[in-house]
């Protein structure tokens, strides 16, 4: 193992979810860094001090003198030092990626525990959709992830709308981390009228307020890893790069023959559609949560997730993850391994030169381990941009395109259609995301070439085949931004796919 992996190894007791500061602690010092409490601390011994909840002998001691390589409590593991038996929670563990990670924890050794209120669920089928990878039950899950993986997972049925029992639920639990997926995650489906804004922007916001006053009152030293979308931030036309959420310390703001750092100011956001004004408002109550009640997060603003595979949601039917490909709830790479299986043109919106973040998904399980190895310091509001490389739209459909001719004999064409959405389709783009592999060692191990081969191996399975046939007619969009029900026409027909070069994806 390098000492590289150990990313967290001089993180202190400061930073462990395990240390009881309440009362301890002069909050007066809210919103300021460690080191200006520190200094303060010159004046007082006692100006921070904490106890240890694992290990309740050590007295009231100064948090900052154990590192995590130091404690006992802290095991080695491939990804950081891992809290002994560390208790997570993920809100909404029956999704795409909660399923995934609560699988890919447990296999760590870690206890996890989760809620879920199908939601989802329900949403694809309210749209006449369904998972073209079928998905066991909760219940089946739950079995099947003991018998063949040994993972005992604490599943509870909450809406987590419902303060009472989510409150409950973290009581009994207290959780040393908690992974926050439980929103609605579909652009299109905010857009669809009225009622669907609504439903998404009330789940979204106000699920995840109620959450931050739970943890004010019950677990305060637990982190919150949230999950916010690279559609926060729009694409500038200015080319100006996209920070990862708060600007960096030399960032300089000109303006009548004056200037100032912008350092540490939140970055415009300039969402694009109404589920992305939910994440950007999530991203104002978690700041200012942290600021006000030294809560601890980590926002993840992630990057399109594509993929089917990790080890352990392979390792049986029964532990699956879902895999939309409808117009609301189906991501753009997935999408386009699903058309390309059923011989359906792969459609680009517009243009299709839209640059996006994207990652795949063992590659984003590998990022949220390692920010729960890591937890933020207390009061700390962080952000990572979470993607492993980016690209245009049009030249990932290239790669579908020639993956599945030449390595599954396919006949794969590709469409330009018009844009239902109010987009760029031609911007500049520049994407920091440096924290992940600087901050907490992240290292891609997943090419897209690879992810897409492992998926068309999955999807051309006669059974997962016609289960995409059978919703084709759900694949073009006829949801537009301005409001209309309507297919969208065909702009371009592109016979003559280019193969070469391939789909350049920027790697970190
Ligand atoms: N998949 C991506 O490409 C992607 C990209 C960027 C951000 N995200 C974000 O990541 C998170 C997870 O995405 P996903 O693709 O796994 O979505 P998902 O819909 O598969 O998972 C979300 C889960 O939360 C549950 N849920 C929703 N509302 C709930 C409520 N009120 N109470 C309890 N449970 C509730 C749903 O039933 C679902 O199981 C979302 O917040 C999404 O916005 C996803």
């Amino acid at each position: 193992m390098s000492a590289y992996s150990m990313h967290n190894q001089d993180k202190t007791c400061w930073n462990c979810p395990a240390i009881d500061l309440a009362g301890m602690v002069d909050f007066r010092a809210c919103g300021q860094s460690l080191q200006i409490s520190k200094a303060r601390s010159d004046d007082s011994d006692t100006y921070i001090l904490a106890r240890c909840k694992r290990n309740p002998g050590l007295g009231v001691y100064d948090p900052t003198t154990i590192t995590f390589a130091e404690c006992p409590e802290w095991i080695e593991r491939p990804y950081g030092y891992l809290l002994r038996d560390m208790r997570v929670m993920i809100l909404g563990i029956d999704g795409y990626l909660g399923w995934t990670l609560a699988l890919w924890l447990g296999n760590l050794g870690i206890k996890v525990s989760g809620i879920d209120n199908y939601n989802r669920r329900n949403w694809v089928k309210e749209r006449g959709a369904h998972t073209v990878v079928p998905i066991s039950r909760m219940s089946e899950r739950l079995h099947a992830a003991t018998s063949v993986l040994g993972i005992d997972i604490n599943f509870r049925e909450i809406d987590i709308m419902d303060r009472a029992r989510l409150a409950e639920f973290i009581d009994e639990v207290k959780p040393e981390a908690i992974v926050h997926y439980a929103e609605c995650p579909s652009a299109p489906y905010s857009m669809i009228d009225a009622e669907h804004a609504i439903l998404v922007q009330e789940n979204n916001v106000l699920g995840t307020l109620g959450l931050l006053f739970i943890m004010r009152d019950l677990v305060p030293e637990t982190s919150l890893i949230k999950l916010g979308t690279m559609g926060e931030y729009g694409t500038p036309l200015t080319g100006r790069p996209i920070f990862e959420g708060i600007f960096p310390a030399d960032a300089i703001l000109k303006w009548d023959n004056r200037e100032w750092s912008l350092g540490g100011e939140l970055t415009p956001r300039d969402p694009v559609s109404f589920y992305h004004v939910s994440k950007v408002q999530d991203t104002f109550n978690v700041y200012e949560s942290c600021k006000y009640w030294w809560l601890r997060s980590y926002d993840v603003m992630q990057g399109v997730i594509y993929g089917i595979h990790t080890d352990q949601v392979a390792a049986d039917e029964r532990l699956r993850t879902r895999f939309d490909i409808d117009e609301w709830f189906g991501t753009v790479i997935n999408r386009f391994v699903a058309q390309a299986v059923i011989g359906f043109p792969l459609s680009i919106y517009g243009a299709g030169e839209q640059l996006r973040g994207f990652i795949a998904l063992e590659d984003a399980m590998q990022c949220m381990v390692r920010l729960i190895a890591s937890p933020p310091d207390p009061g700390q509001y962080g952000v990572v941009n979470q993607m492993s490389g980016y690209c245009s739209i049009r030249s990932l459909a290239e790669t579908v395109a020639e993956i599945g001719s030449q390595e599954f004999g396919l006949t794969v064409r590709i469409q330009r259609v018009e844009n239902p959405r109010v987009e760029a389709d031609i911007h500049p783009f520049e994407p920091i995301y440096d924290n992940l592999p600087k901050e907490f060692a992240f290292q891609p191990k997943v090419s897209p070439e690879m992810e897409i081969y492992r998926m068309f191996e999955l999807l051309t399975q006669p059974s997962i085949k016609q289960r995409i046939e059978e919703k084709k007619h759900l694949i073009l969009p006829r949801t537009w931004w301005s409001g209309q029900k309507k297919p969208v026409e065909t702009l371009e027909v592109i016979d003559e796919v280019e193969y070469a070069p391939r789909a350049k994806v920027y790697l970190s």
